[in-house]
């Protein structure tokens, strides 16, 4: 699909150009050899330039490109409490009944 008509611009050729390194709209439209015409597509190549450029991110954060995410490190086991450690055990939830209070049964 043409992006520019007046200079026979298609959407594929603005993605040639970015992939090969234009990561501004004004370089798009220099490797793209536009020359000035109406500029009715200059918003439109804008668009196309923030949605690559926010994709090659996504992409560099999710497969450690440039934009390598660090690593979250893990806690240490020494620090982590035992079992005599930690808060008192709760409270009884029934509470006890005098002359013994009936236990449910399986039916
Ligand atoms: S459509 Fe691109 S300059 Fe006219």
């Amino acid at each position: 699909m043409y992006v520019c008509v007046c200079n026979a611009v298609t959407e594929d050729d603005v993605h040639g150009c970015m992939a090969g390194g234009c990561t501004t709209a004004k370089a798009v439209k220099a490797a793209c050899g536009f020359k000035p015409g109406c500029g009715s597509c200059t918003k439109r190549i804008h668009a196309m330039v923030s949605e690559y450029r926010t994709a090659s991110e996504l992409a560099d954060a999710l497969t450690g490109g440039p934009l390598a995410l660090s690593a979250v490190p893990e806690p240490a086991l020494a620090e982590a409490p035992g079992p005599t450690a930690g808060p008192a055990a709760p409270a009884p939830i029934m509470p006890e009944t005098e002359g013994g209070a009936e236990t449910p049964t399986a039916a």
